[in-house]
């Protein structure tokens, strides 16, 4: 067979991502599936050949965006007499493929997040004739086992997807619907994504699941052993070299397991974050929405994992306004903030989702009042947030660098509590004695230690402490 890809002339892609670190995960898949095919990475739409929007479904705004943006794209295709292909990935493809060829003939192709694998066929067929354009159906066959067993890192951080799908069915929400039902890889996959990504130089992977401590993977080959869990999973991959940090989000109380826990407290590698949703305080509002846990269970389970980790940075969900929610209930929400102290949150007004049983519920909370409950919550959710970043001032962390920071002579990394830390290299002399950018490509992917100066809502500022004075 002759090699035409020499003479072929490149054809760009450009993939817009929405929703949640799986659909992120996703997009970077997508383009590991399109580089053998000639399809390089375009920094925007306008220097594209391919268009991937990579949807979500989440709430209504979400799926809103995915019809605007395919309204500009639709124009920018005409513009080019029709030299556009335009793709729609993810859980709105999965949810409403067919409304959207109806809305926007401009489509070239939908496909749901099971179907990522057939792109390249997809965009033949699409390329060839119109029609015959939609992929949506829930393979059997495991997407994950047709994806491309390499990955191409892009820095010193990289997620890694061990779970996909949820089985919860919580009222208010239509992953179980868009994501299918829970599914998890083996761990010989995972290790050897892993391994791939430590030898790229990736120092810090983030475990990604619709429910990541759901995760129940087909253990090692040859091991005879069950099905293994999260915490196994984290001690078996905290003993790959270069793998010095391990996360996983976004998991489920429910799925809190001893082990899981002890594992904060007992494998370096673990960080001390842990993003665990309970999306009200009131275990009335819990139990319409299925949760399957009520207010107290959270607690206990905080207390267990501050037990097992005593300076963990707490992370989680918020829904204002399901359907019946009262005055009291929402106060017990609050309280439930107050006890936690978080620090970061995230928090959502309900937003009725056509198919999901909330959606039908009586006692629909008027929009003013979701608006006044979610300011209410963020203030103090924004007020936490702050003091827990303030409470780092002074305090000498270490920093998995990524990057160039804000502004010259400073670079940008991540604290172990997930905190975007900015900070200067004038301290260490080997900035002065070296050529600064070739010092800064050095230190990306290196931890350092940065003393803290200062703090705000989204970001800590510090130095570089220089590497002997570390050491005393
Ligand atoms: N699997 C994760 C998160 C799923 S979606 C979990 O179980 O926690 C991320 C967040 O979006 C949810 O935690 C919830 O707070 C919010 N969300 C989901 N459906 C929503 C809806 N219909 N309206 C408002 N917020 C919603
Ligand atoms: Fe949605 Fe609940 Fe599943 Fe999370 S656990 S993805 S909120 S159904
Ligand atoms: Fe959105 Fe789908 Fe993720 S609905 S939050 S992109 S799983």
């Amino acid at each position: 067979m002759t090699d035409t890809s020499a003479s072929r002339p490149a054809k760009r892609v450009f993939i817009k991502t929405y929703g949640c670190q799986m659909n992120v995960y996703d997009s970077e898949r997508m383009r590991d599936v399109l580089r053998p095919i000639g399809y390089a990475p375009a920094d925007s739409a306008d220097e594209a050949d391919l268009v991937i929007l990579n949807t979500c479904h989440i709430r209504e705004k979400a799926t809103e965006k995915v019809y605007s943006e395919l309204g500009q794209l639709k124009l920018m295709k005409q513009e080019r007499g029709g030299d556009l292909t335009i793709a729609v990935a993810g859980c709105v493809a999965q949810a409403e493929g067919a409304e959207i060829m109806r809305r926007q003939p401009a489509v070239d192709l939908v496909l749901g997040p099971q179907a990522y694998h057939k792109l390249p066929e997809m965009i033949a067929r699409a390329s060839r004739a119109k029609g015959d354009r939609l992929e949506t159906e829930f393979e059997t066959l495991e997407k994950f086992d047709a994806l491309p067993k390499t990955r191409e890192a892009d820095g010193p951080s990289a997620f890694l997807s061990v779970q996909e799908g949820c089985d919860k069915f919580c009222t208010f929400c239509v992953v179980p619907y868009t994501r299918g039902a829970e599914l998890s890889r083996s761990v010989d996959d995972i290790t050897a994504e892993a391994r791939s990504l430590a030898a790229q130089g990736v120092r810090e992977i983030t475990l990604l699941g619709q429910n990541v401590n759901a995760f129940h993977g087909a253990a090692p080959a040859l091991s005879n052993e069950a099905d293994w869990t999260l915490g196994q999973l984290v001690r078996h991959l905290a003993k790959i070299g270069g793998i010095e940090r391990i996360r996983y989000t976004t998991s489920h109380p429910r799925d809190m397991d001893d082990d899981l826990i002890a594992a904060h407290g007992d494998t370096a590698a673990m960080m001390p974050f842990l993003h665990l949703p309970v999306q009200s305080g009131s275990d009335r509002i819990l139990r319409a929405m299925n949760r399957g846990h009520t207010a107290e269970d959270y607690r206990e389970i905080i207390r267990k994992v501050r037990a097992a980790r005593p300076d963990i940075a707490l992370a989680s969900d918020f829904i204002v306004g399901f359907p019946g929610e009262t005055h009291a209930d929402f106060e017990a929400t609050m309280q439930l903030v107050r006890d936690v102290n978080y620090a970061i949150a995230y928090s959502f007004k309900y937003s009725a989702r056509p198919g999901t049983p909330a959606a039908d519920m009586a006692g629909q909370v008027p929009e003013q009042v979701k608006d006044a409950r979610l300011q209410q919550l963020q203030q103090l959710l924004r007020e936490q947030q702050a003091a827990f970043n303030r409470s780092k001032i002074g305090q000498t962390v270490p920093v998995l660098v990524t990057g160039r920071g804000r502004n010259p002579g400073q670079a940008h990394g991540r604290s172990p509590w997930l905190q975007a830390v900015h900070f200067d290299l004038s301290g260490d002399h080997r900035a002065h004695d070296r050529d600064p950018d070739a010092f800064l490509r050095d230190l990306v992917g290196q931890i350092v230690d940065v003393r803290v100066i200062d703090a705000s809502l989204n970001s800590l500022t510090g130095e570089l402490v220089p590497v002997r004075e570390a050491a005393l």
